[in-house]
C-alpha cells in the first residue's frame, strides 16, 4: 500500500491546472448508455472512480478507449443489464447506470451500494422517482431489480433533499419517457447542468437548467454525441484552500471561478486574496498574514459544498479565533477530526457542528495520520503541508479516487511531498 510523506511549513507558489470534474464525468459516462453508438467525452480525469465506472460500462457490453483526456465509448452492443456488487461497493455512483438502462432497455439489475464512511446514503429518492415514471422496483439479495411494464410515463417527481445523483438518474430516465416529467427540488450543481447540456445535444428537451425545477419533455430517440467535462470545482477549491493554509501565490488554470461562489466569498472573509480571471483563479496570502476564523454551513449548490468542508477545517485549525463548521448534508462527515487532533488541532464536535479553535501554525505538528474517505484525505494533506515537521498520510487510495496527480501538482508548486510504498 502507498502513503504520502510531507515535510510541511513551506509556501506554495506557481501555476497548476485542474482536471475534469469527477462528479460530472461519472454521470456523463453513464449517459452514453442511453442511445446505441459511439461517443467522445473530452477532459475525462483519469481517476480510480472513473476507471471503476468504465469497468461497469465494460460489464454491460460497452467498449471504450482513452486517448489522453478523451474517452471514446461505443455502447452499440449492450450484452448485460447488471452492475455487480463487487464494483458498486467500491463506488456508489455506479447506481447512475440504472436510469439510462431503464430508459434504453426497460430493465436493469444493480447492486445496492451499501453504507459509506460519511453517512447511510440510501437511494430511496432514486427508487421513488423511478416508480413515479412507471418502473417497478424489487429489492432482493442486495440488488435492485427494476423493470418498466410498457412505456415510461412522464410524471412529477419531488425530492425531499435536492439529491445530485438522484436528479441525474431521473433526468436520464425521463428523457425517453412518454410525456412530460417535472423534477421539483432538483439539484442545481454545475455537474447536473453539464449532464443536461450533453442530453440536450443528444436531442433531449429539458427546461430549467440550473434551477430547482426541471421540466423534461420525453422524446422517442436520442443520438450519440461529443461532450466535454467541466473543470473540477472541488479539486480547484482544494488547491485554493491549500495555498491559503501554507501561504504563497498560485494561479490555477482551466478552472471555472463561477462554480465556487461560496468558497471564494469565505476565503476572502478569512483575509485571503482571490483574483478571478477567465478560466483562472489566483490565490495569495503572505505567509505571516493572519487567517481570520470564519464560520461555514454546508448546503446544496450554490451553498458551501460539503465536499470542501474537511479541507476548510484544515485551514481553520490555524486561524486567529473560533470557527463553527456546520455539516448539514451528511450525518458522519467529521472522520478527519480525530486525525487533525493528532496534529494538535483543537476541534470539538457537537452533533452536526464542529467548534474549531485556531492555533498559531507553529503549534501544529506533523505526524502519522490515516485517510478515511476522499475529502478527509485531502484535508490531511493540506494540514500536513501547513504543519511543522513530517506528516505521513496512509490509505491514500481514498485520495486517488478523486484527485488526479495530486502529489505531482503540489510538487510543481514547491511542496516537499512524495508518495512511497508502505
Ligand atoms: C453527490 O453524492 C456527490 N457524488 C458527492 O460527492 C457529494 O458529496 C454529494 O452529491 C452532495 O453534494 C457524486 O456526484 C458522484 P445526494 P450523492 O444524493 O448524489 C440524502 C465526493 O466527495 N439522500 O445529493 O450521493 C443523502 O443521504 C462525493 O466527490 C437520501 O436520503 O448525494 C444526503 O444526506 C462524496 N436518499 C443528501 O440526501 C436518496 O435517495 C444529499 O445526498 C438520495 C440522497
Amino acid at each position: 500500500m502507498e502513503k504520502i510523506i510531507i515535510q510541511g511549513d513551506r509556501p506554495l507558489n506557481g501555476t497548476i491546472s485542474v482536471s475534469g470534474a469527477k462528479n460530472a464525468a461519472l454521470p456523463l459516462i453513464a449517459a452514453t448508455l442511453l442511445a446505441p453508438g459511439t461517443y467522445k467525452l473530452h477532459n475525462v480525469p483519469d481517476l480510480r472512480d472513473t476507471r471503476t465506472m468504465l469497468k461497469v460500462m465494460e460489464i454491460l457490453g460497452a467498449v471504450w478507449t482513452r486517448q489522453g483526456k478523451t474517452v471514446i465509448i461505443d455502447s452499440t452492443n449492450l450484452t448485460g443489464l447488471e452492475a455487480p456488487y463487487d464494483l458498486v461497493k467500491t463506488m456508489r455512483a455506479s447506481v447512475l447506470v440504472l436510469g439510462p438502462l431503464l430508459a434504453r432497455s426497460g430493465y436493469a439489475r444493480v447492486s445496492l451500494p451499501g453504507g459509506c464512511a460519511i453517512g447511510a446514503r440510501p437511494i430511496n429518492y432514486h427508487l421513488r422517482g423511478f416508480e413515479q415514471l412507471g418502473v417497478t422496483t424489487v429489492l432482493a439479495e442486495g440488488y435492485v431489480e427494476a423493470r418498466v411494464d410498457g412505456k415510461l410515463q412522464g410524471n412529477v417527481v419531488y425530492f425531499d433533499n435536492p439529491s445530485v445523483t438522484g436528479t441525474e438518474n431521473i433526468l436520464m430516465t425521463a428523457v425517453l419517457a412518454e410525456g412530460t416529467t417535472v423534477i421539483k427540488n432538483a439539484a442545481r450543481e454545475p455537474e447536473v447542468s453539464n449532464l443536461i447540456d450533453m442530453l440536450v445535444s443528444m436531442g433531449a428537451v429539458i427546461e430549467g437548467r440550473g434551477d430547482d425545477r426541471l421540466t423534461i419533455h420525453g422524446v422517442k430517440t436520442l443520438n450519440p454525441v461529443e461532450a466535454t467535462i467541466i473543470p473540477d470545482r472541488i479539486e480547484t477549491g482544494t488547491y485554493l484552500i491549500a495555498v491559503a493554509a501554507t501561504g504563497g501565490e498560485v494561479t490555477i488554470t482551466d478552472c471555472c471561478p463561477d462554480h465556487l461562489p461560496s468558497l471564494i466569498e469565505k476565503l476572502r472573509s478569512c483575509g485571503v486574496q482571490i483574483e478571478e480571471g477567465k478560466g483562472t483563479i489566483t490565490v495569495k496570502r503572505e505567509k505571516q498574514a493572519e487567517i481570520r476564523s470564519t464560520d461555514i454551513k454546508t448546503m446544496p449548490y450554490p451553498g458551501f459544498p460539503t465536499d470542501l468542508q474537511a479541507q476548510f477545517m484544515a485551514l481553520m485549525i490555524q486561524a486567529d479565533g473560533v470557527a463553527v463548521i456546520n455539516e448539514t448534508i451528511f450525518e458522519n462527515r467529521f472522520m478527519h477530526v480525530a486525525e487533525l487532533q493528532r496534529m494538535a488541532a483543537d476541534v470539538r464536535i457537537n452533533g452536526s457542528s464542529a467548534l474549531v479553535k485556531g492555533k498559531p501554525r507553529k503549534l501544529l505538528c506533523g505526524t502519522q495520520v490515516m485517510a478515511t474517505d476522499l475529502r478527509a484525505s485531502a484535508s490531511l494533506v493540506i494540514a500536513g503541508l501547513a504543519a511543522h515537521g513530517k506528516t505521513e498520510v496512509s490509505r491514500i487510495y481514498h485520495l486517488e479516487r478523486g484527485y488526479e496527480n495530486m502529489v505531482e501538482k503540489l510538487s510543481l508548486l514547491g511542496a516537499d511531498i512524495k508518495k512511497i510504498q508502505e
